[in-house]
């Protein structure tokens, strides 16, 4: 039994934490394809570091690349390390072009292909990674949904059955896992930032509709800088697509807007846990600020996790000034953090599963 997991941007290496520890726990042999789609230190060996993931055996070093040429590279690449390490199955992550890639190449081959955090949909086609999921869940063999939403949505496509297994989420299993650490994480960074608990706003942005249109963006940063003037000063990591964009086009937030670099998996945590509340465009943080219960502002229309919505931890105001500056008024206080993402058990159940039908028949 021998597993082949393809990971290349930031949230596959904290999910792959999770589940590399869980199938060593097993007895699972796993060996990690890096495909080298986020490729910087804050993006990707920090990752690494912090989360106690072993060095990848191949980096692909695929890079950055428009959509087509990414998914097409990474495409090429793993199926020639497929070919030559023969696993009984492929496990890919999310939504990425590193995830698509992955999947199809595996498919192609008659391996077994398993998706972690299968079942999401934002409904919005537009979105690359609405594409990249949606064709993932159909090539999969295993799919393992987070939330009881997910099995109802790939039910909805016709996908149903003993294939589809409810595991909870693996994100959920991290912030648990990790939690010990944030404290001390969170004092030493509010210190360095100047900052004081419940009182700063952090925000990220880095989705290909925020950042690629002018207008839009422009929007976003001057909230972002009305925020700060009004309310509180927002703490932003910058995601290297949207810091490129502000250069390009000149764009300065306005004071007590904290730009930094992109920062690592318990830094990002420390920080979340002890904001008055978050405004992003990321469907990690959505949840992982819920789970801490700091109230979210979603810079999108819509979202993969209605749940944080329903559950009242999680507001969606697209780029919208006005919407956006009510919303982070809003932002007050502890929510409730939502129910249904499982107990923290979610990378030993899916390993446990693989471990048990991962060499499928079609192997
Ligand atoms: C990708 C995923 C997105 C995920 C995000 C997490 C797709 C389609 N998108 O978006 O689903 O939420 O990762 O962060 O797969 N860049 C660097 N250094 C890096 C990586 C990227 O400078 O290490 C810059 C490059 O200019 C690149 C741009 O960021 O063109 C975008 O990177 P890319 O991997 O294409 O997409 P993300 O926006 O990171």
């Amino acid at each position: 039994m021998k597993v082949l997991s393809v990971v290349g941007a930031r949230p596959q290496f904290i999910k792959a934490a999770m589940v590399s520890a869980a199938l060593k726990e097993a007895g699972v042999p796993e060996t990690m394809i890096h495909t080298g789609q986020h490729y910087d230190y804050e993006m990707s060996a920090l990752f690494f570091e912090q989360l106690g993931l072993a060095d990848p055996a191949y980096n692909l070093g695929v890079g950055s690349e428009s959509h087509g040429a990414q998914t097409a590279r990474i495409l090429e690449a793993v199926e020639r390390v497929l070919l030559d390490e023969r696993p009984d199955c492929v496990l890919v992550y999310g939504d990425t072009n590193s995830t698509l890639a992955g999947a199809l190449a595996a498919a192609k081959l008659h391996m077994v292909v398993a998706h972690v955090e299968a079942g999401l949909r934002s409904y919005k086609k537009a979105m690359p990674e609405e594409i990249n999921r949606v064709l993932t869940d159909h090539v999969s063999d295993l799919l393992f949904v987070p939330t009881a939403l997910a099995v109802e949505n790939l039910r909805r496509e016709g996908i149903e059955g003993a294939n589809v297994v409810v595991t909870g989420d693996v994100m959920y299993d991290c912030v648990l896992r990790f939690q010990p650490l944030f404290q001390r994480e969170r004092d030493r960074m509010l210190g360095d930032l100047g900052v004081r608990e419940r009182e700063y706003f952090v925000a990220t942005i880095h989705r290909a509709e925020n950042t690629d249109d002018p207008a839009t963006l422009r929007a976003i940063v001057a909230s972002l800088g009305r925020i700060a003037a009004e309310l509180a000063p927002v703490v932003w990591p910058i995601h290297p697509r949207a810091r490129k964009k502000l250069t390009e086009l000149a764009i300065r937030p306005g004071e007590g807007v904290l730009m930094i670099a992109p920062i690592g998996y318990i830094e990002m945590q420390a920080l979340l846990a002890g904001a008055r509340g978050v405004l992003t465009d990321s469907g990690g943080l959505q949840k992982e600020a819920a789970f801490h219960g700091v109230p979210t502002v979603t810079l999108r229309e819509e979202t993969e996790w209605p749940e944080t919505v329903e559950g009242g931890c999680n507001v969606l105001v697209g780029s919208d000034e006005i919407r956006i500056m009510a919303a982070a008024r809003g932002a007050k206080g502890r929510v409730a953090p939502p129910q249904g993402f499982g107990r923290g058990d979610a990378a030993r159940l899916i390993a446990t599963t693989i471990q048990q039908r991962g060499r499928g028949s079609n192997g």
